[in-house]
């Protein structure tokens, strides 16, 4: 989504603070005012579905801050942390046509000083081998730094999409273990017309690719909606994998599971349900979910 190009004189540019001190000073000038603050955690590259998150925290509070911090715990050492997309100024800029408030970027050294030596142990929702099979640290770390943000900022809610769904039931999980105060709150997953999740990744396709993308969100509504209709499971589930491999997809995981714990569901009687994949299309790994 492009942002609305105004004069120089209309653009209006939130305060971007790079410590906790500072996020703490303007955190305590909005709570004297008696303003509930809605917390927005991203890792930067904004697009729209980022984008409907702002608008989520904007009717759910007072004020919205933003968080941008590609946060290297969450990274294994064989994964993009070195070429994931940044587009800083871009991002300034379609926060503030959003109404949001102010940016937290933290340089590295503020999150994780010299000496830093904690790490969130996660299970439940964390080890439910979807992509915690696959990416084997990546929960804990981004256990670690969503409780560091949740506590620096001490927010009423904050917003997180369904797109990572996996992601939303382990921060669920732990703002209700550590008590954390904040509501968390999902939002649905924003989407190309032709079905692709918008996702900070898919500047990695080619033009191929990009064509071939929407065939795994096409096998999910085909596999949710032969479930609905009484399909035996088994089967849906396997013919959703079998079309997108013939997309050209290498299938990670295409899996039934129930919606709130993420254990493993036989039939829809054990419902709600959610379909939950991850696949890769050359060297871009795409994941995606639908409610049954
Ligand atoms: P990031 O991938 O930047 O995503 C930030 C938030 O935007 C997440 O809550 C994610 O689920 C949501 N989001 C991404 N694509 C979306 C879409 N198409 N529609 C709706 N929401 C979408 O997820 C992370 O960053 C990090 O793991 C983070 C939680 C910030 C911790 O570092």
């Amino acid at each position: 989504m492009e942002a609305p190009i105004l004069p120089d004189s209309q653009q209006r540019r939130v305060p971007i603070l790079r410590d906790v001190a500072a996020l703490r000073a303007a955190l305590a000038g909005w709570r004297a005012r008696g303003e509930t603050i809605a917390l927005t955690p991203t890792m930067g590259a904004l697009h729209a579905g980022h984008v409907s998150l702002v608008a989520l925290a904007k009717a759910k509070a007072d004020r919205a801050i933003m968080s941008i911090f590609v946060n290297p715990a969450q990274f294994a050492a064989n994964e993009d942390f070195g070429w994931y997309p940044r587009t800083f100024d871009a991002d300034v800029e379609l926060f503030s046509a959003a109404g949001g408030d102010a940016i937290f970027a933290p340089p590295v050294e503020e999150m994780y000083p010299q000496g830093f030596a904690t790490a969130l142990q996660v299970g439940g929702p964390a080890a439910a081998s979807l992509e915690d099979r696959f990416r084997p640290t990546h929960f804990s770390g981004v256990a670690t730094v969503v409780a560091k943000l949740l506590n620096q900022c001490q927010p009423d809610v904050a917003i997180f999409g369904e797109k990572d769904f996996q992601q939303l039931r382990v921060i669920a999980r732990i703002a209700s273990d550590l008590d954390f105060e904040a509501k968390i709150i999902g939002a649905p997953t924003v989407r190309e017309k032709d079905g692709l999740a918008l996702s900070s990744r898919n500047v990695y396709l080619t033009s191929e690719e990009r064509k071939a993308a929407p065939a795994l969100y096409a096998a999910l509504v085909c596999c949710a909606s032969a479930l609905r209709g009484g399909a035996a499971m088994e089967q849906a589930v396997a013919a959703a994998r079998a079309s997108v491999e013939a997309a050209g997809f290498t299938v990670d995981y295409i899996e039934a599971r129930h919606a709130e714990t993420l254990a493993p569901v036989a039939s829809t009687a054990e419902g709600p349900v959610r379909l939950l994949a991850a696949a890769k299309l050359g060297r871009t790994r795409l994941i995606d979910n639908i409610a049954v």
